[in-house]
């Protein structure tokens, strides 16, 4: 079992920081690589042609053994969530009598891609909204998901788990529905890899996208993207030099290439040898590689496990353990109490939250306690 991990975080002492759904806190090692990277470009003698490639080539192995695939090639590094989803959007050409789902009230990252694809196509945008009920809400959730797929279904575009109150989705019953039907399932991990465990050989995504800064602990404006085969052969977004073959031969740039680079590589964002984010992601994603998901996750459990019965005892809705994550849950007020209330209360105290629709978006990491999260109990309570 992992322990506390704040001292490796520059977290100011008295602030309850439960937000890593917002963004995380940087460890102290991942600032230091930033400098390094800031420090070097005063002399760029240093910067050499084959360190435009070293860290994009460590960066894709340290996330390939993240998500579990022995293909570091199928990983392009990218800027954005949206970036990762737009290459993938580029790529398919849907039927007026095909339909994509996606979740009721999805981030907009992976809902506006389909949406753009809809409306251009004629085919239907099928958003799958939660029961209104709160008994057994993420296993009705569930099994709507799996009634919607169909022979229609060319594309299911979804997360791991509901951005806003961590609702768990059974990507592996998924996968299963939509390989009978033939259609795509397209992941947005954005608010689960780093936290919650996700193996690719098991559930065998066509697109997996992680924007970075959040639960992978890395930077602003970078992330990683997993894509299967059927986007082997696909054109980018954009037509870069370096995700061409041969562009390790700076001298040689203008004979022209008509092959990119293998796998996904001809996905990555242009400048993805970004010497100052690339670095930091790595230092990262070797953190989070040494703690492992499953440990994060098993943490976060085990200092949210009083604080949401006590919660739960007082009024509160909170998802089942089965069908939601440790890392990211919502919390529901119970009938009457008013919400800017709680918002003040909690503002006072210094403890960080999110407030996404009707839910406290609570979302501890390794550098928090119990007792930040049962201090958050007791402000909701009082
Ligand atoms: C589920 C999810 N996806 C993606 C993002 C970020 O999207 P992008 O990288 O396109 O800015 C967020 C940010 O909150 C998110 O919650």
């Amino acid at each position: 079992m992992l322990s506390l991990q704040r001292s490796k975080f520059s977290l100011p002492k008295g602030i309850t920081y439960l937000n890593c759904a917002y963004m995380s806190p940087l460890l102290k090692k991942v600032e230091k690589a930033g400098i390094e990277g800031i420090k070097g470009k005063r002399n760029p003698l240093h910067i050499s042609p084959k360190e435009f490639f070293t860290s994009g080539e460590l960066l894709r192995k340290q996330f390939a053994k993240l998500v579990g695939t022995k293909d570091p090639k199928r990983i392009a590094i990218v800027a954005s969530a949206s970036y990762g989803m737009a290459n993938a959007a580029h790529n398919i050409k849907l039927h007026s009598s095909e339909k994509v789902i996606v979740m009721g009230e999805q981030f907009p990252s992976n809902y506006y891609p389909w949406q753009r694809l809809c409306l251009d196509s004629g085919a239907r945008l099928e958003v799958i909204a939660p029961p209104q009920t709160r008994v057994n809400r993420g296993k009705i959730w569930n099994e709507r998901i799996l009634d919607a797929i169909d022979k229609d279904t060319r594309i299911v575009a979804m997360g791991h788990v509901h951005w806003a109150d961590g609702t768990l989705y059974d990507l592996k019953e998924i996968r299963k529905r939509t390989l009978e039907v033939g259609a795509l399932l397209l992941i947005d991990a954005t608010q689960s890899v780093g936290a919650l465990p996700f193996n690719i050989q098991s559930i065998q995504p066509d697109v997996l996208v992680c924007a970075g800064y959040k639960w992978m602990m890395g930077p602003y404006s970078i992330g990683l993207a997993y894509y299967g085969p059927y986007f082997d052969n696909g054109i980018p977004i954009e037509e870069n030099w370096i995700n061409r073959l041969n562009s390790e031969d700076f001298a040689g740039l203008i004979n022209y290439e008509v092959a990119y680079q293998p796998g996904a590589l001809r996905y990555e964002v242009g400048e993805h040898s970004n010497f100052i984010l690339a670095p930091m992601m790595l230092e990262a994603l070797q953190q989070i590689n040494e703690w492992k998901p499953k440990n994060i996750q098993a943490y976060c459990a085990k200092i949210s496990k009083k604080p949401i019965e006590l919660l739960k005892d007082n009024g509160f809705w909170i998802e089942d353990d089965k069908y939601r994550a440790s890392h990211l849950f919502g919390v529901r007020l119970p009938e009457g109490m008013d919400i800017n209330k709680v918002k003040a209360k909690l503002k006072k105290k210094d403890i960080s939250v999110s407030y996404r629709g009707d839910a406290i978006r609570v979302s501890p990491n390794v550098y928090n306690q119990e007792k930040e999260l049962m201090n958050f109990a007791h402000v909701l309570i009082e």
